[in-house]
């Protein structure tokens, strides 16, 4: 039968053990589940809570044109972004991950929450290289995000990306089966 409650998952030591902790945390809560907004949902959620100082984080898709809100944790948020604007049309563009110590010196920033200082964008890109959206995670605090931050929260953005691959599902079934 599924979960019907979730704990957090007990993080402990150096920034890179929790967030091995959270990926593995973030693969469990996926597993088995091919729905893209569902594990967008429940992803969001899992960041939000576990990665502390965070004011907004969720999913812009990829619609074919330009971006557009998925799930997320935080105030509402700008529903569409061009890929030629902002810090989440970079990443989308140029498929590389946006780390800002200060949005504000970042001219064509998109201001969704005035409260964020800096902010973490990593773009999200299917096993056949085709652009699903960006993994955006905003902070009220200056210079917020690490080398191990962003290391760690790639990591995150992969275990969505590979949670939507079918083949994974079967390759995850002999884990699930044990007691
Ligand atoms: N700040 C982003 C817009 C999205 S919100 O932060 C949720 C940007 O400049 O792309």
């Amino acid at each position: 039968m599924a979960r019907v409650s979730f704990a957090l998952p007990e993080l402990s030591g150096s920034t890179a053990e929790r967030y091995a902790d959270l990926a593995a945390a973030a693969a469990a809560l996926t597993d088995g589940e091919l729905d893209p907004i569902a594990n967008a949902a429940n992803l969001s959620a899992l960041v939000k809570a576990a990665v502390p100082d965070l004011n907004w984080v969720g999913f812009y898709f990829y619609d074919g044109t330009e971006l557009v809100v998925g799930p997320f944790q935080g105030l509402p948020a700008c529903i569409r972004i061009p890929l030629t604007r902002g810090v989440c049309g970079a990443a989308a563009r140029t498929r590389t991950t946006q780390r800002i110590d200060d949005v504000h010196a970042v001219a064509d920033h998109i201001a969704c929450d005035a409260a964020t200082n800096s902010e973490l964008v990593v773009p999200l890109v299917g096993s056949g290289d085709e652009l699903l959206g960006v993994f955006d995670l905003d902070s009220e605090r200056r210079s917020r995000f690490t080398d191990d931050d962003q290391a760690g929260l790639e990591a995150i953005a992969r275990v969505y990306v590979e949670s939507l691959q079918p083949g994974r599902v079967e390759s995850l079934r002999p884990q699930r089966a044990r007691p």
